[in-house]
């Protein structure tokens, strides 16, 4: 017999989407000079045609804030060899440190700051925005550029399962 989701508990839902194990991506951007970036494990294709990416933002990062005002956003795929990147932007916050002064990085399209090591990436603009209420926003992309190929081998959400994310959903905004 299945097991019935009971109302209001989020162990089953949990369970269900652990096992999914998304890759991580980097996302980054910047509004008026100021630039942000965060890990993103929520992200996917949301539609064929015409080509769309969708990623979902935490209301407490800091990159959530430059984003409310952003056009231009890079979508950078972490490959195995750079982990050491994925903890700097998981796990430290653009509200208490300058990422962008710890790494590589070059301006791409508007300026988006595109981070040198990570080369299979997407520079998009944004299409939309959807706030249904829940910690997470979500923005559809347009790609405009498309660089790369990922490989297989790919950084997952359960490999920095050790990391204190820079800031946590459910804080106050
Ligand atoms: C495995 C993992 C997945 C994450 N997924 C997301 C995500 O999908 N969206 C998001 O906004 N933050 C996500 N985060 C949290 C941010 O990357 C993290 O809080 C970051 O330090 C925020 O930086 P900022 O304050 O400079 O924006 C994730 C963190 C980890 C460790």
């Amino acid at each position: 017999m299945r097991d019935e989701p009971a109302p209001g508990d989020p162990g089953l839902f949990d369970r269900f989407v652990a096992p999914l194990d998304p890759p991580l991506v980097i996302v980054t951007t910047v509004h008026d000079g100021e630039r942000s970036g965060c890990i993103v494990g929520f992200h996917a294709q949301c539609s064929i045609e015409p080509r769309r990416y969708a990623i979902w933002l935490s209301k407490t990062n800091h990159t959530f804030g430059v984003a409310l005002h952003a056009e231009h956003f890079a979508v950078h795929v972490v490959d195995q060899d750079h982990r050491a990147l994925a903890e700097l932007f998981g796990g430290t916050s653009g509200d208490r440190i300058d990422k962008f002064a710890r790494c590589a990085w070059t301006p791409g399209v508007g300026g988006v700051p595109l981070l040198d090591d990570l080369t299979d990436r997407l520079v998009a603009r944004r299409i939309s925005w959807m706030d249904d209420g829940g910690d997470h926003a979500c923005l559809t992309l347009e790609p405009l550029v498309v660089e790369g190929s990922p490989s297989t081998v790919v950084v997952r959400a359960s490999e920095l399962a050790h990391l204190t994310p820079g800031h946590a959903a459910d804080e106050p905004t």
